[in-house]
C-alpha cells in the first residue's frame, strides 16, 4: 500500500480546488483500513474518507489521512422472483452501478442515473434525484469505525435516512468507514415517472434503458458538468419551512414555487437564490450557474475558501430577504 505525502487533491475534487493532503491512500480492501488504524503512527492523525469528491469543498489543505475509497465488487446474495439483493463494494462508481442495474432488468435506481460520485456516499446524504431517494433502495451498510477498526452492519432504520441526511452525515460524520451497501431491487416492471418532468412519458411505452437515458437528458440540460466547469450540484438543501412563512412570501411574490413535504413544505432554495439575483452572477474565478442557480460554479479559483465566502453572501442574502436559512448540502471541510 503506497502513502503519498504532501498529495495534490485537484483531480479528487468536482470542484478542482487545489488543496492538498498531509497523507493519501488509495483504498482496495478493509485490510487496508485496518492496517492505518493500527498503526500507531497514524493513532493521532485526523482522517476522511473520499469517494468521488464531488459533494465535498476543501477550504484548506487537509492536515490529516485522505483515504481514496476504490473497494470494488458487485455480488448477488439472494433472488427470488420478485426481488434482488446486491452487495456492492462501497468504492464502486454509482452511475456505473446504475447501469449494470439497468442492463439486467433490475428495477429501483435508475431514477438516480448519472448522479456522481461513488457507492459508498450514496447513503451518507440519501442521494435523490426525480421522485427517488436511495433510501428505499438500501436494506444494510456495513462499515468499519475509524477509531477502533471494529465492524459494523446498520439495517435501514438504523441508518436515520431523512432528506438528504443520515446518521453517516451527523453523528458518525467522518468516524466510519462505509465498505459495502446491499441493494434490495425489483425484478417487476415498474418505473416512477411522478416528477414534473417526467410527467409526460407512457409507462406502458418506456423500458429501464429509455427512463436512464431521459434522466440523463434532462440532467444534462440543467446542471452543469463538473468535467467543464468545476461544481458539486445543488450548493444547498431545499428548505422545509412551516405554512406562515409560504403565506409571507405568497403576498409579495405570486409566483412562489413549493411543494407539501409532510407537515412542512419544501420551497426549491434556487428559487429563492434566483429572487435574490444571483443566477449567473460571476465574480474573479468563481460565480452562480446561469443554467441553475442552486449551482455554485469554479471557473478558475484554486482555493475553496473563495467558493465558502459565495456561499456565505447567499445565505445572508437569502436570510435578509426571506428569513430563511439556508442549510450547505455539501461537506465544507
Ligand atoms: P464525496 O464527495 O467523495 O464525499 C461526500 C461525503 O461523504 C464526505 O463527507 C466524505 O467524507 C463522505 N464519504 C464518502 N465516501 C464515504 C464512505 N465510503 N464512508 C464514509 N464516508 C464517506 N446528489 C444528489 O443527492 N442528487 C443529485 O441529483 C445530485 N446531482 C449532482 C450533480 C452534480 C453535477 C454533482 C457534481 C453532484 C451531484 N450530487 C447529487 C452530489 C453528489 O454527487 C452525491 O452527494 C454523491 O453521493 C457524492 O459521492 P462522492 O463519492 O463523490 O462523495
Ligand atoms: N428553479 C429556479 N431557478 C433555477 C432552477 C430551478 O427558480 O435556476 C426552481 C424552479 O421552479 C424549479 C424548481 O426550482 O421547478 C426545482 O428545480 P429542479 O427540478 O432543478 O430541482 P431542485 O430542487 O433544484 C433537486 C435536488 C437535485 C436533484 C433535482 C432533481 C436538492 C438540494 N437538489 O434540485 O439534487 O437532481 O432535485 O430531482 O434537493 C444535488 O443534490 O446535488 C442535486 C443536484
Amino acid at each position: 500500500m503506497s502513502i503519498k505525502r504532501n498529495f495534490s487533491l485537484g483531480n479528487y475534487n468536482s470542484f478542482g480546488v487545489k488543496h492538498k493532503a498531509n497523507f493519501f491512500i488509495e483504498i482496495k480492501n478493509k485490510g487496508q483500513i485496518n492496517d492505518i488504524i493500527n498503526n500507531k503512527k497514524y493513532d493521532k492523525v485526523r482522517k476522511l474518507i473520499l469517494g468521488g469528491g464531488s459533494n465535498i469543498l476543501f477550504t484548506k489543505d487537509y492536515n490529516g489521512i485522505v483515504f481514496l475509497n476504490k473497494i470494488k465488487g458487485i455480488r448477488k446474495i439472494s433472488e427470488d422472483d420478485n426481488n434482488v439483493l446486491l452487495r456492492v463494494g462501497s468504492g464502486e462508481n454509482w452511475d456505473d452501478f446504475v447501469e449494470y442495474c439497468v442492463k439486467k432488468n433490475y428495477y429501483g435506481l435508475e431514477n438516480l442515473s448519472l448522479i456522481p460520485g461513488s457507492v459508498g456516499a450514496a447513503p451518507i446524504q440519501n442521494i435523490g434525484a426525480y421522485g427517488v431517494e436511495v433510501k428505499n433502495l438500501i436494506e444494510r451498510v456495513e462499515g468499519i469505525f475509524l477509531n477502533n477498526g471494529i465492524k459494523k452492519n446498520f439495517n435501514n432504520k438504523s441508518c436515520e435516512f431523512q432528506y438528504r441526511d443520515s446518521i453517516f452525515k451527523g453523528k458518525l460524520k467522518n468516524k466510519f468507514f462505509i465498505t459495502s451497501v446491499d441493494f434490495v431491487l425489483s425484478k417487476i416492471k415498474s418505473f416512477n415517472v411522478s416528477y414534473k418532468e417526467l410527467k409526460h412519458l407512457d409507462i406502458k411505452s418506456i423500458s429501464l434503458n429509455s427512463l436512464r437515458n431521459e434522466i440523463i437528458k434532462i440532467r444534462n440540460s440543467k446542471l452543469p458538468d463538473p468535467g467543464d466547469i468545476g461544481n458539486a450540484g445543488s450548493f444547498f438543501k431545499n428548505p422545509l419551512v412551516d405554512r406562515i412563512i409560504i403565506d409571507k412570501i405568497k403576498n409579495e411574490f405570486n409566483d412562489l414555487v413549493y411543494f407539501k413535504d409532510g407537515e412542512k413544505f419544501k420551497i426549491p432554495a434556487a428559487w429563492l437564490i434566483e429572487k435574490c439575483g444571483w443566477k449567473g452572477y460571476k465574480e474573479n474565478n468563481i460565480g452562480v450557474s446561469d443554467k441553475h442557480a442552486l449551482v455554485i460554479v469554479n471557473y478558475n479559483a484554486k482555493k475553496g475558501k473563495e467558493i465558502k465566502e459565495l456561499s456565505n453572501k447567499i445565505i445572508d442574502d437569502v436570510k435578509d430577504k426571506f428569513k430563511i436559512k439556508l442549510i450547505p448540502e455539501v461537506n465544507i471541510i
